[in-house]
């Protein structure tokens, strides 16, 4: 007789209001029933690829709802708002640089989880995804140290029914695209296949100026993997116990409304221009940087939000949108008492770049 699997620990996470009870022999038909139907309908939505979470938010099933146990096979299977980990699903080179990071799981038997969304957006959202080995999944695939659980951004990107997006030619001046088939469906944004196509290329852009920056050790979040327009990532913040004793997964504070001691501002003021040397020196600028795309970090800054990455040699607008940047975050620092100067760092920047 099937077994119904205890809910994996981690899917308790921010759910202190629920019963942590689980079933200590198997759930009743009528819960076998819905979930079993939950998991048709989704395969007759979105075929047989074993991602189970739609890209829209209003397509994903109710998060948290948990795993079900096959009736036939036995086999633990994601439920409503789980998918199977994307991670072997994408090719190498669409998964983040190495070394990889120790608290990346990797294991073929995690499930990914939807715990909610971080922000919606015009071009973009932001969702927080789990990534854990369900604890009753067999141990056999354990690489040693391997992580069992973490979390993790999934960033979205939408092929735009209506005008494109804000981020415009100004920063794709300068870039090939790969086919000239893309080019023009790009250039036709009325077809659904150029939305397509841009959104994707957003991801693409996103991916790659993170890997790059990870790996030449710029303060971004750590870039897990690429799945068309899905870019998941290094989840910023930190997790906190409430009074009930549930977990709480809480994001870093962007910037813009930190009021941080002196000396931590001078910290930030130095993480930043380092990080803005680094993509200086591998010929960018970020193209949307303002306190809105730092998260603070308790004492660490981290840049986020990089699909617009300007190539600071091909882009003739590169140096106009450089010595923007330079004086968003500039502006910051002035209204917090810092004494820094938009012009120098652009120019100091500059030069490290040519
Ligand atoms: N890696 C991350 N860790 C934690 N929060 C994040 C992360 N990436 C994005 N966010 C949150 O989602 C918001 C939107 O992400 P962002 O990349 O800036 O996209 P948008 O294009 O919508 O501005 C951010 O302001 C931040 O609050
Ligand atoms: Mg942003």
């Amino acid at each position: 007789m099937p077994r119904f699997p205890e809910a994996p620990k981690s899917l308790l996470i921010q759910a202190a209001n629920r019963s942590t009870t689980q079933p200590s022999t198997r759930p009743t038909d009528d819960e076998l029933r819905t979930a079993r139907r939950a998991r048709i309908g989704r395969e007759e939505l979105e075929g047989p690829h074993p991602s189970t979470l739609g890209a829209d938010p209003s397509e994903a099933g109710p998060a948290h709802a948990g795993p079900t146990r096959d009736l036939d096979q036995d086999l633990v299977e994601p439920g409503p708002g789980q998918r199977w980990s994307t991670w072997r699903s994408v090719a190498k080179g669409q998964r983040g640089p190495e070394p990889l990071p120790d608290w990346l799981v990797t294991r073929d038997a995690a499930f990914d989880t939807e715990l909610g969304i971080l922000k919606t957006g015009k071009e973009a959202d932001a969702f927080l995804i789990e990534r854990a080995v369900p604890a009753s999944a067999p141990s056999g695939d354990t690489p040693p140290g391997g992580a069992e659980r973490c979390l993790l951004v999934a960033k979205r990107y939408r092929s735009l029914e209506h005008g494109q997006f804000h981020r415009g030619t100004e920063y794709t001046e300068g870039r090939r695209t790969r086919r000239t088939r893309d080019q023009r469906a790009m250039e036709d944004r009325k077809s659904a296949w150029g939305r397509a196509v841009s959104a994707t290329q957003w991801a693409d852009a996103e991916f790659v100026a993170l890997r790059n920056l990870w790996s030449a050790g710029a303060p971004v979040p750590y870039p897990v993997q690429i799945d068309g327009t899905e870019v998941l990532m290094e989840f910023v913040g930190t997790e906190v116990t409430d009074d009930a004793g549930g977990v709480q997964a809480v994001a870093a504070p962007r910037l813009t409304r930190q009021r941080p001691s002196d000396d931590l501002l001078e910290s930030y003021w130095e993480q930043l221009t380092d990080g803005m040397s680094v993509l200086a020196r591998l010929g960018f600028a970020h193209g949307d940087l303002s306190p809105y795309n730092i998260l603070a970090d308790g004492e660490r800054l981290v840049i986020i939000d990089l699909p617009q990455v300007v190539d600071l040699v091909a882009n003739p607008f590169a140096s106009d949108v450089l010595l923007r940047d330079c004086r968003t975050v500039c502006a910051w620092f002035t209204a917090r008492g810092l004494d820094v100067d938009a012009d120098a760092l652009f120019a100091d920047l500059l030069g490290q770049a040519l």
